[in-house]
């Protein structure tokens, strides 16, 4: 099973569009996918899926109960987030022999878990930063989301997390914008991946509950599909 987790301790970088995107991309190419709502504030994979918020999130890690929903337009899983995913780290340290890693043994029947987190620092995400495999840190290429970046670069690497990808997300056809971009690859090197650009499709996928290779839309499927093939070869050498 390969564990691979959307971080960046910054809202509205696209963490839940690209998660989803992975889940779907990966389930229509044979793998069984399992996709965790571990984003406590939001709720955001859960309601891509056009589920209601439930704790199925609380009842994996706390309970050790596996109830997913079936995603039924792409057949992947999901397991559901609700307020109840905050209250998941205290619930552990009351729990005596609970560790986050273990609790992935109970999913050994996917072959791919994707992890949707939230953007605050929490107990819960630094607990599983230890358990996955790997990250990806989508970011928008703007200074103010720089440090966000830094942070969450450094907490991978203290928890000695292979960062698969940093996904430049929203870009604009801008000299501000190009020039950051730059600046990531001169910093981080060949783990930035291509850009997706800022486009309509995005917004419009997830309001129809759709992906956006069916939006009609191909710069935007284009770009999309580059970063999906890149992540699915990162897992099969993973
Ligand atoms: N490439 C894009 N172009 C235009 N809009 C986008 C793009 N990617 C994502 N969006 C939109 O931006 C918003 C934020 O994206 P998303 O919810 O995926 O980010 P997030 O990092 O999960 O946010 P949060 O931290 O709040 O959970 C959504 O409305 C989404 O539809
Ligand atoms: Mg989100």
């Amino acid at each position: 099973m390969y564990k691979l987790m959307l971080l960046n301790e910054k809202g509205g970088v696209g963490k839940t569009s690209l998660a989803v995107h992975v889940a779907a991309w990966l389930a229509e190419r044979g793998y069984k996918v399992m996709l965790i709502d571990a984003d406590a504030q939001r709720g955001g994979a859960t309601g891509y899926c056009g589920y209601k918020q439930a704790p199925g999130v609380y009842d994996w890690l706390v309970r050790g109960e596996v109830n997913p929903v079936v995603v039924e337009n792409s057949i992947y899983w999901l397991l559901r987030g609700n307020v109840e995913t905050s209250l998941i780290a205290d619930a552990l340290k009351r729990l005596e022999g609970v560790d986050v890693g273990g609790r992935f043994d109970l999913l050994s029947d996917w072959g791919v878990v994707i992890i949707d987190t939230g953007p605050t620092p929490s107990p819960l995400n630094a607990e599983l930063l230890k358990a996955v495999d790997g990250v990806i840190i989508p970011t928008e290429p703007e200074f103010g989301a720089f440090a966000s970046l830094g942070q969450t670069w450094e907490h991978c690497q203290n928890a000695g997390c292979d960062v698969v990808g940093i996904v430049p997300t929203m870009t604009c056809n801008t000299v501000l914008h190009r020039q950051n971009v730059e600046s990531l690859r001169a910093n981080f090197g060949g783990v930035v991946l291509p850009a997706i650009a800022r486009r309509i499709a995005w917004a419009e996928a997830w309001q129809t509950r759709r992906y956006v290779w069916d939006m009609g839309d191909d710069m935007a499927a284009g770009e999309c599909i580059e970063i999906m093939k890149m992540i699915e070869g990162s897992i099969q050498n993973g």
